[in-house]
């Protein structure tokens, strides 16, 4: 594949599937180590690394359905760098048994290292309500 907006799209859907499947490995191998973000888990503050995104992985896995899609993504390919922006919606059975979706705001940078896209940085919120 050679068209950088389509293998970051791509990268950007391996990495929400890894989140979901809480598939730690896959995770790690699509970011760059010094992984910084925003996102409301890290209550305001900028978080560097990936052992805080490495806590959620861990957890006891649910067995209920869980699935993200990209709404309407948006592609900025800037030379060895893109950025990948798009509301998330995510559809989940809750233990109640009822199927939700939730909806967040995300813009994820993405860096060509070595021929490889590489995850650097993010920001997830969620919409405010109208
Ligand atoms: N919380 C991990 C991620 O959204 O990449």
């Amino acid at each position: 594949m050679t068209d950088p907006t389509a293998e970051v799209l791509q990268a950007n859907r391996k990495l929400l599937d890894s989140i979901n499947s809480q598939n730690w490995t896959a995770y790690a191998e699509l970011c760059d180590p010094s992984l910084t973000c925003f996102e409301p888990e890290a209550l305001g503050h900028v978080v560097q690394g990936m052992d805080f995104h490495h806590f959620y992985f861990k957890l006891e896995a649910s067995s209920r359905p869980k699935q993200s899609i990209m709404a309407s993504p948006h592609v900025r390919v800037i030379g060895d760098t893109a950025i990948v922006s798009y509301i998330r919606l995510t559809q989940r059975v809750e233990a109640t048994g009822d199927p939700k979706t939730f909806a967040s705001e995300e813009t994820r940078v993405w860096q060509k290292q070595n021929g490889v896209w590489k995850h650097v940085h993010f920001h997830r919120s969620i919409p405010t309500a109208t």
